[in-house]
């Protein structure tokens, strides 16, 4: 780590893993220390408990940022990795210098969205990860990203199918056992920045504007074209709303 530049944790979402930002890992290593995990059960196999709460998610960012020696990042969270983005600010708000939170929510879900949670965790257990991302699939992109960019498409359904049936159960259930959150963004005290999609079905526009309204200064960018995952699906328009961010926040303490 550099002690004259700032630490950069971009959290992937569900279920996904650290090659959701690789756009942004090339963007930003020159002006930033970029971290990119896998939260744990994603990317490679790993044991995982059956239920993967998001404060287990933000423990192990805290234990990233420690080994790296870094005692302040911005946290850069997508979706569910807003939501352990999130859980981090509530723990360790001291050691955040700035919040990124894309296409996510502070609240938790419904009964039914819970009981959905439970039968993806079961789908994936017993008939793997490829159903999981098939069905996810047309709520991610745009419309004009499936019909024009096959590339994309494939990408993101690869990096899907290709996650851990446990690690996608376990996220999962963590998901559904979360809680609101809006306290937190409430209580920001650091720059903080919405993202999202303008055609995020999954995560719809007044889900940010709320979050925006609850952070004291916070500011939301509307990417037009993108969905649920505009790092991806407009990147150059991404990395410039991120970057304008990063420019804009204090240099961080060493
Ligand atoms: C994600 O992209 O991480 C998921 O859509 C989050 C969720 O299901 O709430």
């Amino acid at each position: 780590m550099r002690s004259d530049r700032p630490v950069l944790v971009l959290i992937h979402g569900f279920p996904q893993d650290h090659t959701l930002w690789t756009a942004q890992t090339h963007a930003f290593t020159g002006v930033a220390d970029v971290l990119t995990p896998d939260l744990r059960g994603f990317g490679m196999p790993v044991e995982v408990p059956t239920i993967m709460p998001m404060e287990a998610y933000a423990s192990d960012i805290k234990d990233l940022l420690d080994a790296h020696g870094a005692k302040q990042a911005v946290l850069c969270g997508l979706s569910m990795g807003g939501y352990v983005a999130m859980a981090f600010a509530e723990a360790w708000p001291e050691m955040l210098s700035g919040l990124i939170l894309c296409n996510t929510r502070s609240t938790t879900d419904t009964d039914e969205g819970k009981a959905g949670r439970q039968a993806t965790a079961q789908r994936a257990l017993d008939q793997g990860t490829a159903v999981i991302a098939r069905a996810m699939l047309p709520n991610l992109l745009s419309a004009r990203t499936r019909a024009t960019r096959p590339d994309v498409v494939n990408r993101v359904e690869r990096m899907m199918e290709g996650q851990p049936a446990n690690g996608v159960a376990a996220a999962s259930l963590g998901m559904a056992s979360r809680p609101d959150r809006t306290h937190v963004l409430r209580g920001m005290r650091v720059p903080s920045l919405i993202i999202t999609g303008s055609a995020d079905t999954l995560m719809p526009l007044p889900t940010s504007e709320a979050m925006r309204d609850a952070i004291p200064g916070g500011r939301l960018v509307v990417i037009p074209d993108a969905a649920h995952l505009p790092n991806i699906e407009a990147p150059e328009r991404f990395n410039a709303v991120v970057g304008d961010f990063l420019r804009s926040i204090s240099r961080p303490h060493a």
